[in-house]
């Protein structure tokens, strides 16, 4: 696989209209010459195929029947569900994700394959179908034991905290999993943004819920983020303290203040007993030949 990255090309696209809305592109995205360079390109908002005017996206939807992701619901509460889509199975939805999200990653390398990954896609949903809001894509089988490859909010609903929901989301997964996990480097700084800051509540609420002296292995295994994350977060917001001798963990009047802060903002979260699912297996030779 070649990368978009390795190519490095500059920005070809101008506006996309996705559903109800318009946004700039922000990068290159590796979409057909003849796609490139239009005043809007126009983006069916369930099967993400694309379009160059209205007239043919309108046409298109006469005919396009999905009204949500081609995948399973695996999670529903109020009106938020995740799909789980199978980069084998959907290939033209998955590359058309793929397309669409690479116009606001800019560092990242984007594998046309788009087998090795499954796709985890959150939408909103009311009485005209499931909008897509965010999604992340996951190696079927990370040898580093990344828990997400790459991870975007459509930038129209970014900073409304579904990022932080997806993230949630994919820790919730690996948990499930019995594993730790960790996003694929190198972050965006947008990603390192929502990262730090999950990681850093999600460490504060667990040391709180422990009421005692906890280690840094056992926020790790409550939480999945890995001793790496655990550790870099906890040294970020100096949360180390020297007591007889030994490293423990302490918050301070500020960390607390910071965190009871991000919690009264946020509207929602996951639940655990809303996700319908169990952990994908696959055989060595559907790994290596995308049966
Ligand atoms: N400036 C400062 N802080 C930010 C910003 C920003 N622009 N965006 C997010 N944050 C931090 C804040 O602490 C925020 O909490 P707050 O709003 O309560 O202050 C926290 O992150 C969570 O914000 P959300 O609203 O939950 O996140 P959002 O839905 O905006 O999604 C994401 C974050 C996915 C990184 C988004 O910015 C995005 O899609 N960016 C473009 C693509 C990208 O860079 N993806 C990550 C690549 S790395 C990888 O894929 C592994
Ligand atoms: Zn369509």
């Amino acid at each position: 696989t070649q990368s978009v990255s390795e190519i490095a090309r500059v920005k070809n696209l101008n506006r996309l209209s996705i559903g109800r809305h318009e946004v700039d592109a922000w990068y290159f995205s590796p979409y057909p010459q003849e796609f490139a360079h239009l005043p809007v390109l126009y983006i069916c908002e369930f099967c993400l195929a694309y379009f160059p005017s209205q007239f043919m996206l309108t046409r298109h939807r006469k005919r396009c029947t999905l009204l949500s992701p081609p995948g399973n619901e695996i999670y529903r509460h109020e009106d938020l569900s995740f799909f789980e889509i199978d980069g084998k199975k959907q290939l033209s939805y998955c590359r058309n994700l793929s397309l669409l999200s690479k116009c606001f990653l800019d560092h990242k390398t984007l594998y046309y394959d788009v087998t090795p990954f499954m796709y985890y896609v959150m939408c909103q949903r009311d009485s005209t179908g499931c909008h897509l809001i965010a999604y992340f894509s996951k190696e079927k089988e990370s040898a580093e034991n990344y828990n997400v490859a790459c991870i975007l909010t459509l930038p129209q609903h970014q900073r409304h905290g579904y990022g932080r929901l997806v993230i949630e989301f994919s820790y919730l997964l690996s948990q499930r999993e019995g594993k730790l996990g960790s996003p694929e480097k190198p972050l965006s700084d947008l990603g390192l943004l929502g990262y730090r800051a999950y990681w850093a509540e999600k460490i504060v609420e667990t040391v709180l819920a422990a009421g005692e002296e906890i280690s840094v292995d056992e926020i790790a295994q409550a939480t999945s983020i890995t001793h790496a994350d655990v550790m870099n977060t906890c040294t970020t917001l100096q949360l180390f303290k020297h007591y007889k001798g030994q490293h423990i963990i302490c918050l301070s009047d500020a960390v607390l203040e910071r965190y009871e802060k991000s919690k009264a903002k946020r509207r929602r979260r996951i639940f655990k007993e809303y996700l319908n699912w169990r952990p994908p297996s696959f055989t060595r030779d559907q790994l290596r030949f995308g049966w």
